[in-house]
């Protein structure tokens, strides 16, 4: 598949060559997934538990929109009906965000990449570094269930952390973890909803495939801790 985008390949290589905190294992992970299957919610865990940054491209990109910049007033024109914002944005976007000094010991990337070309463009950039994917872990929780979990689900503005007014609620109005404000993302809407699952079988869904040999599928049914359990044995063998 041709890529038509141009890598930054200096800083790609210094950040997978050299400088890394010694002693500290180096994990690069996945979370693939429907919306609503749990990649926020997981992804905050396994952050935590393993000290790796999770970057979630839907929270850089939503941050963008409220900041007004150049990339937010183009993302929102695409996040607003559910549709996936161009490769080459999210491309240059990633490229950027993984040489930065928190990602010396790896990360855990959520909601990217989310198409073939995405995906082809994130092995030339671990190529140049001379590095690999340790695992790509695919959530897998049956549509009717995501669509429960999207309709009741609350977000915090400043830390981006993720609430469920019946399955995950916060302990008052605000974030239990900074105090902000809880807001409730303007793609839950049952019509952008359909959308992002219909998107999600068409563009993303093939990625199961592509990356068949370091893919770990985990059951996203039950609650979170059930599911953090599995996802952390998973890790643990890696
Ligand atoms: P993004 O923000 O990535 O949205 P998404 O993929 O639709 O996924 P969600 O964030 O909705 O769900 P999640 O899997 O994180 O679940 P969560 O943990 O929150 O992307 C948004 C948009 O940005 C895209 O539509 C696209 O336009 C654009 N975009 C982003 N990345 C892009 C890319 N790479 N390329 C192009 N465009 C891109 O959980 C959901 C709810 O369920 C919460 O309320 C939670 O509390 C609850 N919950 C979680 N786990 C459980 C459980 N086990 N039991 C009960 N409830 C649970
Ligand atoms: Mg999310
Ligand atoms: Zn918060």
């Amino acid at each position: 598949m041709t890529v038509f985008w141009a890598p930054r390949w200096e800083g790609v290589l210094r950040a997978g060559r050299d400088d890394r905190i010694s002693g500290d294992e180096i994990m690069k992970l996945v979370l693939l997934g429907a919306p609503g299957s749990g990649k926020g919610t997981q992804g905050e865990k396994i952050a935590a538990k393993y000290k790796i940054p999770q970057l979630s491209t839907g929270d850089i990109l939503r941050a963008a929109i409220r900041q007004d910049t150049k990339l937010g007033k183009e993302a929102a024109k695409f996040m607003n009906r559910g549709a996936l914002v161009p490769d080459r944005f999210l491309l240059d976007l990633m490229a950027d965000r993984m040489v930065e000094a928190d990602c010396k010991n790896g990360y855990i990337l959520d909601g990217f990449p989310r198409t073939v070309a995405q995906a082809s463009g994130l092995g030339e950039i671990l190529k140049s570094a001379d590095a690999k994917l340790d695992a790509v872990i695919n959530i897998d929780v049956p549509e009717s269930e995501v669509v429960k979990r999207l309709g009741g689900r609350r977000q915090c503005l400043k830390c981006s952390a993720v609430y469920h007014v019946d399955f995950a609620p916060s302990k008052g109005a605000f974030c239990d973890k900074c105090g902000g404000e809880l807001y409730r993302r303007d793609d839950d809407k049952e019509e952008t909803i359909k959308n992002r699952l219909r998107v999600y079988r068409e563009e993303t869904a093939p990625l199961a495939d592509y990356y068949k040999d370091v893919l770990k599928t985990v059951d996203g049914r039950g609650d979170s801790a059930a599911v953090f359990a599995r996802i952390s044995s998973l890790i643990d063998k890696l």
